[in-house]
C-alpha cells in the first residue's frame, strides 16, 4: 500500500502545474527579494533593469521547476542562504512577471 501511495504521490508531483507549485508563493515578497538582490548582474550584460536575461530568445529556463532550480543556482551562487520559501518566492514571481509558465 504504501508503495502505491509513493508511486501516486510521485506522479502527481510530476505533473505539479506551476498554480499548485507556487500556490503558497508569496509574489510580492519574491519581487522585492529579487529587486534587491538579483538585479545588479543581469542587468550589467543585459542592460535596463536585466530583465533581458528572463526574456531572451534563448532563456536557459523552460518550465517552473527549472525556475526554482535557476533561481537556487543564483542564489547559492552568490551566498544569499535563502530558505526555500523565499525561492519559490522569487520564482514565483519571475514566473507571473516574465516566464508565465502553466507547467
Ligand atoms: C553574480 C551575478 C548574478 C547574480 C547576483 C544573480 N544572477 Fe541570475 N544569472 C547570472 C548569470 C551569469 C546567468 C546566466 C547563466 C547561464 O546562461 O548559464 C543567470 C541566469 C539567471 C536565470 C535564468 C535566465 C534564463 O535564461 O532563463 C534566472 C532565472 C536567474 N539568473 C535568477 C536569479 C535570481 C533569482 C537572482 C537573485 C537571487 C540572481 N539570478 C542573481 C548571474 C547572476
Amino acid at each position: 500500500m504504501a508503495k502505491i501511495v509513493t508511486i501516486l504521490f510521485c506522479l502527481f508531483s510530476l505533473s505539479a502545474t506551476a498554480n499548485e507549485l507556487f500556490s503558497k508563493a508569496d509574489v510580492a515578497a519574491g519581487k522585492a527579494l529579487h529587486d534587491k538582490n538579483c538585479i545588479s548582474c543581469h542587468a550589467s550584460s543585459f542592460g535596463g533593469d536585466g530583465s533581458g536575461i528572463y526574456t531572451r530568445e534563448y532563456a536557459k529556463v523552460k518550465t517552473s521547476k527549472g525556475l526554482v532550480a535557476q533561481v537556487r543556482n543564483c542564489n547559492t551562487m552568490i551566498g544569499l542562504k535563502w530558505f526555500e520559501d523565499e525561492e519559490l518566492n522569487v520564482a514565483a514571481y519571475l514566473n507571473q512577471a516574465y516566464y508565465k509558465f502553466e507547467k
